[in-house]
């Protein structure tokens, strides 16, 4: 009897060792295809030290609506214009500021920093309400040299959103952050 039941159990051998291969081959690929951020290419090189730790220009004076709204928001190059209607710096950059505005176009930016479109979140709550300073999510923009390539908010994952939240009184209610 016994030499009937060993090709049951081998093919039965088989199909866990197939099973297993098929999970840790998923785990793999799972791990490796999961979408890494990678570094994006910004229009022009605009410098934050310059304007805010050379010029001492305020964050709200180019990201407007920040105190007041969802979103931060870009200044847009007619702002800029304010000073680079003449030549500013040696910079090879600064003429294309105004080669942008002469033809009546936006400098495209890229937004970096993006939460997922189920999550709603609010810079006025944030640095409004909560008093935040803005290098507790963003680092010290008012030394970067170079423009944002890839996302700094990335510690911001649920558990951080609601680890705060739990420690300054503030709702953990689902509908609060995913409407
Ligand atoms: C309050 C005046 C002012 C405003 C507003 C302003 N800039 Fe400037 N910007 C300067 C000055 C002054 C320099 C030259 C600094 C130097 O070379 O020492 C400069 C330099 C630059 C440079 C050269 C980069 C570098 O590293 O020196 C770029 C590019 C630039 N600005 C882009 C912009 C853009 C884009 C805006 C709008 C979002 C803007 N600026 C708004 C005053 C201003
Ligand atoms: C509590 C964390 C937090 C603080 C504090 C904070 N930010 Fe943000 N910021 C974020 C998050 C999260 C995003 C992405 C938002 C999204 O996808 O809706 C973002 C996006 C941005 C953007 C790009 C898109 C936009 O228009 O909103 C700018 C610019 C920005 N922040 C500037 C600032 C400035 C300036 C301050 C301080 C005055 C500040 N942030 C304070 C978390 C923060
Ligand atoms: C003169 C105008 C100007 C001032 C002042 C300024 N910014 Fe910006 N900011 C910009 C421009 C233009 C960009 C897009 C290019 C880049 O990433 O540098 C930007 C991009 C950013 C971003 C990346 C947004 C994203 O998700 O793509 C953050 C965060 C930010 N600024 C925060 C700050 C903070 C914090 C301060 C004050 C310490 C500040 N900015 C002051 C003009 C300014
Ligand atoms: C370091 C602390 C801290 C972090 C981190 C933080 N928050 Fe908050 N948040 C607060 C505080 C405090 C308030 C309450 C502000 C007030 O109304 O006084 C608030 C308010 C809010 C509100 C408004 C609630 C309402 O209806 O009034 C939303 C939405 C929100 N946060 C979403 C988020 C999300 C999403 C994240 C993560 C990406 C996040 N927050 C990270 C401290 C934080
Ligand atoms: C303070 C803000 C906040 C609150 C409150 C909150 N969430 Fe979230 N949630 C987030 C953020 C931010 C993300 C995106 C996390 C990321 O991409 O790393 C997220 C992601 C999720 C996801 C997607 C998970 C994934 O892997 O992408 C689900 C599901 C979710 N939340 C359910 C809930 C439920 C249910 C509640 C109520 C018990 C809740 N959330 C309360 C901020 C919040």
């Amino acid at each position: 009897m016994s030499t009937s039941r060993k090709p049951g159990r081998r093919v039965a051998a088989f199909c866990v060792g197939a099973l297993l291969f098929a999970a840790a081959a998923c785990a793999v690929a799972w791990v490796s295809l999961r979408p890494r951020p990678h570094p994006v290419v910004q229009p022009i090189a605009f410098s934050h030290r310059v304007h805010v730790s050379g010029e001492e220009m305020e964050c709200a004076d180019c990201h407007k609506r920040v105190g007041e709204s969802p979103h931060a928001t870009f200044p847009p190059v007619k702002y800029c214009m304010q000073c680079h209607e003449e030549p500013q710096g040696e910079h090879p950059d600064e003429p294309r500021v105004r080669e942008y505005a002469q033809r009546g176009q936006e400098i495209p930016w890229v937004r970096v920093n993006r939460l997922p479109g189920h999550v709603y979140f609010s810079h006025a709550s944030h640095v409004r309400d909560a008093k935040m300073e803005c290098a507790e999510c963003h680092g010290a923009m008012e030394d970067a040299e170079a423009p944002v390539t890839l996302p700094q908010i990335g510690h911001l994952d649920m558990g951080t959103c609601m680890a705060c939240h739990r420690e300054r009184g503030a709702s953990n209610d689902c509908l609060r952050c995913h409407k």
